[in-house]
């Protein structure tokens, strides 16, 4: 085997070791990426709760992810929930490049981010 394959093969090896978690599940969730500017957040936060299908109850006021009342934590929260409810049927983490995957959990306080195997 030529030494370039076997390079390869280790790093294709590398990587899916690093994004496998113990329990062998991928863990992927979408959030707004830092580079993004407010207002094409918002497009994207708009566009996933109405045409997307996101389900944006949790980042109403007073419920659990309203807090911090921010475009950018409602747009990952939104981009997040799309995501997982769409990405084993074509859906993806992009809105115009305003999103970016992340195994981080962003869940914080009560606020639960959503995650499909
Ligand atoms: C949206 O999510 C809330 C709780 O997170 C749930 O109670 C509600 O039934 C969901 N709505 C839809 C349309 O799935």
């Amino acid at each position: 085997m030529p030494i370039v394959k076997i390079f390869l093969l280790l790093s294709l090896l590398l990587v899916i070791n690093y994004s496998l978690k113990s329990d062998g599940v991928l863990e992927d969730w979408c959030i707004a990426d830092e580079q993004t500017p407010d207002s094409e957040l918002q497009a994207g936060l708009d566009w996933a709760c109405g045409k997307g299908g996101a389900n944006c109850s949790k980042i109403q006021p007073g419920q659990a992810c309203f807090k911090p009342d921010t475009v950018r934590a409602h747009s990952s929260y939104a981009f997040n929930n799309y995501y997982q409810k769409f990405k084993h049927r074509g859906g993806s983490c992009y809105f115009n490049s305003a999103a970016i995957t992340t195994d981080l959990n962003p869940s914080h306080d009560s606020c639960n981010y959503e995650l499909t195997p």
